[in-house]
């Protein structure tokens, strides 16, 4: 007997969850938390706000989130990773080990979101130090969660335009849709499993070249160009080798990334950008001309990693750290989503197409 039942690769085209959270508009390029567009929330809000709003719905600009501090278990166990250690296992390993100290019990709740979201930061603050022989920093509670994020980092508080762009970065990544590590964490929780189990699944998926971003590939493909009277040939020569131009294209949008406008305004109001910040929107422009001619059915225009790259290593952040930061933000979405399973659950248990041997005998 065949079966003849729908069967979708990559689950692609299927609809799994219904959610109030995040709304990806690919044709238009928008991106909405809870119906409220991404440039508005990054010019009037902070990561705490967006984060609570995620949790909660409430919308207060002021809202604070300190970051936590580090309980001495899981700091046994960072120092006991290797320093080279990938940043991102680092705070896999925390988040697991955070959630055995904490005995979450089901349901997630948004107290529990926060005390994770505010818990995460200052662990990957402390691994970064361990592995180059620093001792980690504690918490200044006076601090918001990014402004302390790198501050844990670096031993000084940061200017405001730096925090301010940072944080920037942390709303933007905060949530967007039913991506694969999202879809990771309600299926975990789905089994009435703990948020902090979800959350370290959906730092091993993200962990994943095809979902983690390209920021440091944007990086070194500026730094290969060198100058902006080399961009048009550089672009042209990398395309005529059937390479991608990373930042740009992208599966659901089909306009230019509201993501990409929003830290495109950030990188260029910062104090301190990377000097190639000029250089990248020169090949950007230079970029989107070239790719129109090229692909004139297909609109290929900048995504969000393109103008991370600069604001990430404007604050100061190192390649090696772009992945795990990233993960940090998306700790709003993500505890967010395992909220809004639980509160409507049905456990997650697709079913697969059997194709292998008929029903046998052993050999004998
Ligand atoms: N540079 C050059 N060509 C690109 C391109 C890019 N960045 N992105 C897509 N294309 C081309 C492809 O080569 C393909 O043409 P072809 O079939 O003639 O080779 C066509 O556009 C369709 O590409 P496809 O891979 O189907 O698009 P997708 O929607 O599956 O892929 C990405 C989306 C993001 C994986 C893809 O655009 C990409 O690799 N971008 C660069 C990496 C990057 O910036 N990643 C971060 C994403 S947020």
């Amino acid at each position: 007997m065949t079966d003849a039942r729908p069967y979708s690769p990559g689950l692609e085209g299927v609809v799994a969850a219904e959610t109030a959270l995040g709304k990806v508009e690919g044709e238009r390029g928008q991106l909405l938390y809870r119906g409220y567009r991404i440039g508005d929330l990054v010019e009037h809000g902070t990561y705490p706000a967006v984060a609570n709003l995620l949790w909660t719905g409430d919308w207060d600009p002021n809202h604070r989130l300190p970051t936590a501090p580090v309980p001495d278990a899981v700091m046994t166990a960072l120092r006991a990773l290797p320093s080279n250690a990938k940043p991102m296992d680092a705070l896999r390993t925390a988040v697991s080990a955070w959630g055995a100290t904490e005995l979450l019990t089901y349901p997630p709740t948004p107290e529990q979101a926060r005390g994770l979201t505010a818990f995460s930061p200052s662990a990957l603050a402390a691994f970064a130090r361990l592995r180059s022989g620093k001792e980690p920093i504690d918490p200044d509670p006076s601090l918001d969660l990014v402004p302390g994020f790198l501050y844990q980092l670096t031993g000084e508080k940061p200017d405001a335009g730096t925090a301010r762009a940072l944080d920037a970065y942390f709303i933007v990544g905060a949530e967007h849709g039913l991506n694969a590590s999202t879809f990771t964490a309600r299926v975990i929780v789905s089994t009435r499993s703990d948020l902090a189990s979800a959350v370290s699944g959906a730092i091993g998926c993200l962990k994943g070249p095809l979902h983690g971003g390209a920021p440091s590939e944007v990086v070194e493909q500026i730094h290969q160009v060198g100058s902006v009277e080399r961009a048009e040939q550089w672009v042209k020569d990398t395309l005529d080798k059937g390479e991608r131009l990373m930042g740009f294209g992208h599966r659901v949008y089909r306009a230019y990334d509201p993501r990409a406008a929003a830290l495109r305004k950030v990188a260029e109001s910062m104090e301190h950008p990377p000097e190639w910040l000029a250089l990248a929107t020169a090949v950007e422009d230079v970029a989107l001309r070239v790719l129109a001619e090229r692909h004139p059915e297909r609109a290929l225009k900048t995504n969000v990693e393109f103008y991370a790259a600069p604001v990430l290593m404007g604050v100061g952040l190192t390649p090696d750290l772009f992945p795990a930061t990233f993960a940090l933000a998306r700790h709003a979405g993500w505890t967010a989503h395992v909220i809004e399973q639980a509160a409507d659950n049905r456990l997650i248990r697709p079913d697969a197409r059997y194709v292998g041997p008929a029903e046998r005998d052993l050999p004998a």
